[in-house]
C-alpha cells in the first residue's frame, strides 16, 4: 500500500505523474463538461447531490469552512455555493480547469473563490478547514497514503473528509458491462470529441489500478480517519467515502 498513486504511460516517479496529470487536464479542459455529462448519462449528477447529502450538517453552519478539492470546472463547488451557509473554496492545479470555472460562477452570479495548488501539498495552515469534498480527482493523486494525511493535517478535529471516486462494480453483470463501456466507448468517444485518446485510455485505466473500495476505507483509517466508511453509487460504479479527522 505503501506509495499507491496514479501512475501514467510513461512516468516513472511521482514528479512526471504529477506533471502528465496536469497537463492531460490542461489538453482536455475545453471539452471536459461536454463530455463529462455526455459519457456519464447525466447520472454524475446524482453522484455530486449524495456527496452533497453527505456534507449537509456542515454546509448548515455559516462559520464553517469547506474546501472543493480538484474542483476542476467546478461543478460541485458551484452546488457546493448555492447550497451552503459555510464558505466554500475551490483549489485545483490546473489552470486552464480553473479558468472554467471562474467563468461558470460569473455566469450564474457567484464570485467562486480558487486557489491554484496541488493536493500534495496543500497552501492552507493545519486545522483550518471544517470538510473537504474531492470528487473523481482523488484517483489521479500521486500517492493516495500522503494525500490522506495531507488532507489529515489541514482538517480542525472532527472535520469531514468525503471523497466521491470511482470504484469496482462487485456484480459480474454491472463489472462486465462497465468494463465493455470503459474499455471501448469512453475511449472511442471520449478521444474522438476532445482530441485526446491517450486521456480517454489513461481514464479509464487508472479506475481500473484503483483500490477498492475496502482498502481505501483502510487506508483512510491508517491516515487518521474515524468512521471511515462508503456507500456505494449505481452498483459500485462510483463509491462515496468518507471519515472525520479524529
Ligand atoms: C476528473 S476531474 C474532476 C473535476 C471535478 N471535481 C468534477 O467532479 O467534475 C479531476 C481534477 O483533479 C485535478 N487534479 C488532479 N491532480 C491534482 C492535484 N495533485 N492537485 C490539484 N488538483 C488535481 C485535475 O486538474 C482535474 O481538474
Amino acid at each position: 500500500m505503501l506509495n499507491w498513486g496514479t501512475t501514467p504511460p510513461g512516468t516513472s516517479n511521482e514528479k512526471q505523474a504529477s506533471r502528465w496529470v496536469r497537463q492531460m487536464f490542461s489538453d482536455i479542459a475545453p471539452k471536459y463538461d461536454l463530455l463529462n455529462h455526455l459519457l456519464s448519462f447525466n447520472i454524475d449528477r446524482g453522484w455530486r447531490k449524495a456527496l452533497l447529502k453527505r456534507l449537509r450538517d456542515v454546509l448548515a453552519k455559516p462559520e464553517a469552512r469547506i474546501l472543493d478539492l480538484c474542483c476542476g470546472t467546478g461543478d460541485v463547488l458551484l452546488d457546493l455555493q448555492k447550497t451552503a451557509k459555510s464558505r466554500v473554496i475551490g483549489a485545483d492545479f490546473c489552470h486552464p480547469m480553473l479558468v472554467t470555472a471562474a467563468e461558470k460562477a460569473a455566469a450564474r452570479g457567484f464570485r467562486a473563490p480558487l486557489v491554484e495548488g496541488d493536493a500534495m501539498e496543500l497552501p492552507l495552515a493545519d486545522d483550518s478547514l471544517d470538510a473537504i469534498s474531492v470528487a473523481f480527482g482523488f484517483r489521479n493523486l500521486v500517492n493516495y497514503g500522503g494525500a490522506l494525511r495531507e488532507f489529515r493535517r489541514v482538517l480542525k478535529p472532527g472535520g469531514t473528509l468525503a471523497i466521491l471516486e470511482f470504484s469496482h462494480p462487485p456484480g459480474v453483470l454491472m463489472r462486465t458491462a462497465y468494463g465493455l463501456y470503459s474499455g471501448v466507448i469512453l475511449p472511442g468517444v471520449g478521444g474522438l470529441i476532445s482530441g485526446s485518446r491517450e486521456a480517454y485510455r489513461y481514464l479509464p485505466e487508472s479506475v481500473g489500478k484503483f483500490p477498492t473500495a475496502e482498502v481505501l476505507r483502510e487506508m483512510m483509517t491508517a491516515a487518521g480517519f474515524e468512521n471511515a466508511g462508503f456507500e456505494l453509487l449505481t452498483g459500485g460504479i462510483a463509491a462515496l467515502h468518507s471519515g472525520v479527522k479524529n
